[in-house]
C-alpha cells in the first residue's frame, strides 16, 4: 500500500488548499496522457525490479502539474516525498544535509531546479549518478573531505525553463518529460473532480465555462472554481451553472479566451508602444514593468500557443487574432524592407 504523503505542514493557505485537490495516484490524474503512459511503464518496471525509479525531469509552464506528478510518483512507488526548491539551496552543504536525510527509494523533488547555483549542481552529479557525495568537513587548512554513500533516491526536477539547464545536469535524468497545456475537455474533467472533492454543486456546462477560461492550466481552473463557488453562494443558489460561471469570471476580468489583465497588458503594450512588433522580449518586459523571465515563462507560452503572438527571428509579433480579440483595427500589411 502506498504511503500517502503530502507535505502540507509548511505550506501557506493557498498552497494547502491546492494540495488538497491534487490527485494522489496516476489513475486519478487527468490529462498529460503521454507523460502518464511513460511514467506508468517506468514505475511498474522499477517496482518489479525492486529498484528506485530513475531521475525524472519535468519542464513546462507553471501550474501544469509538475509538483503534483512528483507526489504521484512517490505515492505510486510507496516512498516518502521530500520537497525543496532551487533558490533554497545556496551551497553544497545545504544539498548535502538534504541528501543525508533521505531514505532508500525516497523521491526528492527540486522545484525550479534551473535556479540552483553551479557549485550545487556540480555537487549533485555524483549523488545522482553513483549515489555518493564528498563533503568538506571543517574549515581552512584543517578541512577534510569525507566520502558518503547515499541511499538510492529518485530526484524529480521541475523547471519552467529547460533551456537554462546545463547539458551535464539534463543528461543525468533518465526521463525528461515536457508538460503541455490541457485541453478544455481535460480541464472540465479536472473541475468536475475538484468540485466533487470540495462538495460544490456544479453543472457540466458550468465546469466547461470555467475550463475554457483557465488558460489550459489546472492550477488556474481550480482557483477559478473556488472563486466562482463563492459567487454562486452569494449571488445565486450555490449551484455553478454556465451563466453563474460566466458572470463571475467577467467580474474577475477573465475574458472568453481566459486572458486576464496581465495578458491584455502584454498585448496592448506590444500594439500601442511597438506597433505590434517585431519587438524584443526585454523591451516589452520593461514597458509593462515585469521581469523578462516572467514574461517568457508565464505569459508568453499561452499567448504563442493560442495564436495571439508569434516568435520570429526578429522578435515577437502580435497576430491578427489579438487585434480582433481586443477590438482594435488590424494594421496594414507591412511590406518587406
Ligand atoms: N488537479 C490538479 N491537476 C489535476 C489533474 N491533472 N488531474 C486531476 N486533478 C487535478
Amino acid at each position: 500500500m502506498a504511503k500517502r504523503f503530502i507535505a502540507t505542514e509548511a505550506l501557506g493557505d493557498e498552497k494547502k488548499s491546492e494540495a488538497s485537490l491534487r490527485p494522489q495516484l496516476l489513475k486519478d490524474y487527468i490529462g498529460q496522457a503521454k507523460v502518464r503512459e511513460v511514467l506508468k511503464i517506468y514505475i511498474e518496471a522499477a517496482k518489479a525490479r525492486k529498484e528506485s525509479l530513475d531521475h525524472v525531469l519535468f519542464f513546462g509552464p507553471p501550474g501544469l502539474g509538475k509538483t503534483t506528478l512528483a507526489g504521484v510518483i512517490a505515492n505510486e512507488m510507496g516512498v516518502n516525498l521530500r520537497t525543496t526548491a532551487g533558490p533554497a539551496i545556496e551551497k553544497p552543504g545545504d544539498m548535502a544535509s538534504i541528501l543525508y536525510k533521505l531514505n532508500e527509494g525516497d523521491v526528492l523533488f527540486i522545484d525550479e531546479i534551473h535556479r540552483i547555483p553551479r557549485q550545487v549542481e556540480e555537487f549533485l552529479y555524483s549523488a545522482m549518478e553513483d549515489f555518493t557525495m564528498d563533503v568538506l568537513i571543517g574549515q581552512g587548512a584543517s578541512a577534510v573531505s569525507k566520502h558518503f554513500s547515499l541511499p538510492r533516491f529518485t530526484l524529480v526536477g521541475a523547471t519552467t525553463r529547460a533551456g537554462m539547464l546545463t547539458a551535464p545536469l539534463r543528461d543525468r535524468f533518465g526521463v525528461v518529460s515536457r508538460l503541455e497545456f490541457y485541453s478544455d475537455e481535460e480541464l472540465k474533467q479536472i473541475v468536475l473532480r475538484s468540485a466533487g472533492v470540495l462538495k460544490v454543486k456544479i453543472e457540466e456546462q458550468g465546469a466547461m465555462e470555467i475550463a475554457r477560461r483557465s488558460r489550459g492550466t489546472p492550477r488556474i481552473a481550480n482557483r477559478f472554481l473556488k472563486r466562482v463557488r463563492d459567487y454562486a453562494q452569494v449571488v445565486g443558489d450555490g449551484v455553478i451553472t454556465k451563466e453563474i460561471a460566466d458572470r463571475a469570471l467577467n467580474l474577475f476580468e477573465v475574458d472568453r479566451y481566459g486572458l486576464d489583465d496581465g495578458d491584455r497588458r502584454v498585448l496592448s503594450a506590444m500594439i500601442e508602444k511597438f506597433q505590434g512588433g517585431p519587438v524584443g522580449l526585454e523591451a516589452v518586459a520593461v514597458t509593462i514593468g515585469e521581469d523578462s523571465g516572467t514574461l517568457e515563462e508565464v505569459y508568453e507560452p499561452f499567448l504563442v500557443q493560442n495564436g495571439f503572438v508569434a516568435r520570429t527571428p526578429r522578435g515577437r509579433v502580435v497576430l491578427p487574432k489579438a487585434y480582433r480579440h481586443l477590438g482594435l483595427p488590424e494594421p496594414e500589411l507591412k511590406t518587406a524592407e
